[in-house]
């Protein structure tokens, strides 16, 4: 078990002015920002980022979406950060999500959904690497 995730707020929650409410509820939640940067993605590089679904009916959209404004991204520390984090993003559709979690709170719908968490340990280190140096750690 890692104590590290990876999250990105979507671009639909940074252009709804959501990132601050979300922000707090992670904090609040317990977990501690270890690395955190306003930055967007090129298409390539939401293409790769995204690589392990080409090929399903959603990933043109989702590559085209993730692409498509400023994001937040960050890597989290807690105990048992990947298991705890999905549970307060809650369900991949805001529809099937739970009351309280932040894609209930604040996605739109299943593709515009408002945040990203990693969904394992593996893929934590990958997609913190994805986006930050050693040095811009803390
Ligand atoms: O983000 P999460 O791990 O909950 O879901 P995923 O299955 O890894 O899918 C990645 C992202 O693709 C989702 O967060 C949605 O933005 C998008 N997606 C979609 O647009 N339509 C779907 N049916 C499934 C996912
Ligand atoms: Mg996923």
């Amino acid at each position: 078990m890692s104590n590290i995730t990876f999250t990105m707020i979507k671009p639909d929650a940074f252009a709804n002015g959501h990132s601050g409410a979300i922000l707090d509820k992670i904090i609040k939640a317990g977990f501690r920002i270890v690395a955190l940067k306003l930055t967007s993605l090129s298409k390539e590089k939401a293409g790769a980022f995204y690589a392990v679904h080409q090929g399903r009916p959603f990933y043109d959209e989702l590559v085209e979406f993730m692409s498509s404004g400023p994001i937040i991204a960050a890597i989290l520390e807690k105990s048992n950060a990947v298991e705890d984090f999905r549970k307060l993003i809650g369900a991949t559709d805001p529809a099937k999500a739970d009351a309280g979690t932040i894609r209930k709170l604040f996605a739109e719908n299943v593709g515009r959904n408002a945040i990203h968490g990693s969904d394992s340990d593996e893929n934590a280190q990958i997609e913190g690497g994805f986006f930050f140096s050693s040095l811009e750690r803390y």
